[in-house]
Formats: structure tokens, sequence, C-alpha cells
């Protein structure tokens, strides 16, 4: 579980993201809204940028909140389990610029190299011990070992990871300047697409021959971000 003083720093976090973007609404990843609320219906057929509005009469207080207090009971081959905020679990923020999530690593979990790009990323460390490192466009990398209560910044579309090192599970709370940051995984890009990305282009930009992208093919079957999600991710996923 996620302790009250957690819980109350969640909410201290969110509030200051809020703060910041408010007074630079051209710098905002998203549109700005064009009435109070626009809950999304994820159900509509037809195809816009963002979602259509559910209509205000269906509006109830329940599509306000969502529920972050629960600990996951299946994680994936990265001993990672991800509980979504964006608008696909929580629809509330379809137009409103803003997405959270609850990740949480196992022991010696991991949340492989990825960038988001639409997204710049605020995260508070709730539980546990994670290593959160950055890797800028010239290359330079940035880390350092947060504890609950510690804070990172991910500027938009860099590559950046999350990893475990503790000795208990660790449970972060990142939030984003978009109602849906999507993600790139940087390793299932090159090794997991369909087609598969010729091995010619990967030996030559690796400087490794067939033996090694094939092994790395290999172990990588099962562990793409798509095969770990659950039905609303999967729609998170393919919404990139
Ligand atoms: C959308 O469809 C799913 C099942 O496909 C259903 O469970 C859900 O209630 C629907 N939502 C709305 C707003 O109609
Ligand atoms: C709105 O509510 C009506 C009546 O309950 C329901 O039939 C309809 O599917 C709802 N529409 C959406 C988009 O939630
Ligand atoms: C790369 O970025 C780092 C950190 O901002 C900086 O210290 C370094 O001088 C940069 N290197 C080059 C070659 O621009």
């Amino acid at each position: 579980m996620i302790s009250s003083s957690s819980m109350s720093l969640f909410g201290l976090l969110f509030g200051l993201i809020v703060l910041l973007m408010l007074p630079f609404p051209s710098r905002a990843s998203d549109p700005d809204p064009l009435q109070d609320v626009c809950i999304a219906d994820l159900n509509a057929t037809i195809s816009i940028n963002g979602f259509p509005c559910k209509p205000a009469s269906n509006v109830t207080s329940d599509d306000f909140f969502t529920d972050f207090s629960k600990d996951p009971t299946t994680f994936d081959v990265f001993k990672r389990a991800v509980t979504l905020g964006d608008v696909f679990g929580f629809p509330a923020v379809n137009t409103q610029g803003v997405a959270l999530f609850r990740i949480d690593l196992d022991v010696g979990g991991i949340n492989p190299p990825h960038t988001h790009p639409r997204g710049t990323e605020a995260g508070i460390v709730t539980r546990g011990t994670v290593l959160v490192g950055l890797v800028t466009t010239n290359n330079t990398f940035f880390s350092k070992v947060l504890t609950p209560g510690k804070v990172f910044l991910i500027p938009r579309a860099l590559v950046h990871f999350q990893l475990n090192v503790g000795n208990e599970p660790a449970t972060f709370i990142p939030i984003f300047n978009t109602q849906n940051p999507g993600v790139s995984d940087s390793i299932g890009t090159l090794f997991d697409t369909t087609p598969p990305v010729p091995n010619e282009v990967l030996t030559k930009s690796f400087r490794v021959g067939d033996d090694v992208i094939n092994t790395i093919r290999a172990a990588r079957a099962q562990s793409s971000w798509i095969n770990i999600l659950d039905g609303r991710s999967i729609s998170f996923m393919s919404h990139n």
C-alpha cells in the first residue's frame, strides 16, 4: 500500500505541475480546452485530435476520480506494472493536457529505455529506491538514485529509464503535460517490429554480426511493451 504521506506527495506534485503549466499556455504540449469538461468517449467511432466528449448529461462524479491505491498482482518480464492515468485509463484528462501513471517495479525490475514523443515527464518516487537516468541528444548521461519523496524531470522525447536498485518493491508516479504522452520503446523500436527491421540495418548500425542480432531478437521475443500490457494499454500503444 502507498502511505498517506506518499499520497499527499502525489497531490503536492500534481499541483506543482499544474501551476507550472498555467503561465505558459502556448508551450503546453496539448491544445487548450474549449469547454470545462470533455470526458473522453473512448468508444466513439469518429477520429479527431484527441477524443470526442461523452454527453454532458452522462457525466458523473466518478468520471473525475481514478484509483492508484492498488498494488499490482502481476508484473511483466521486466518486473514492471503500469497503471494508466492517461486518457485511456482516466478519460477525464481528455483535452486537459495532463496524464499520470503509477509504475511499480518489483525487486530488480526495470522500466527499460524509452521516450515519450508528446510530453515532458515529472515524477515522484513514493516507495523503494529507484535509479533514474536520462540521455540528452549529445549522449550525455544524467542519473540519480531516488528514495521516497524525491522528484525527477525528463525533458520531452529524451531517452530515459527507471531501475529498482533497492531490496524491496518500488513505486513512482510520473506526470505529463499531455493527455497521451505515447511511448517509443528504444530497444523494441529496433528489435521487435512488424515486419522486422532488416538485419543488415542492425548489423551495420551496431557494427556486429548477424549472430548477435539474432540472439537479441530471440531474447526479446516475449518482451515487447505490447505483449506485456493489458487490453487497455494495447490501445494506449496503438495510439502512438
Ligand atoms: C465502451 O465499450 C466497452 C466495451 O467495448 C464498454 O465496457 C464501455 O462501457 C463502453 N463505454 C461507453 C462510454 O459506452
Ligand atoms: C449516455 O447515457 C445514455 C443513457 O444512459 C446511454 O444510452 C449512452 O450510451 C451514453 N453515451 C455515452 C457516450 O456514454
Ligand atoms: C553535451 O552536453 C553536456 C551537458 O549539457 C555539456 O556539458 C557538453 O559540453 C556537451 N558536449 C558537446 C560536445 O556539445
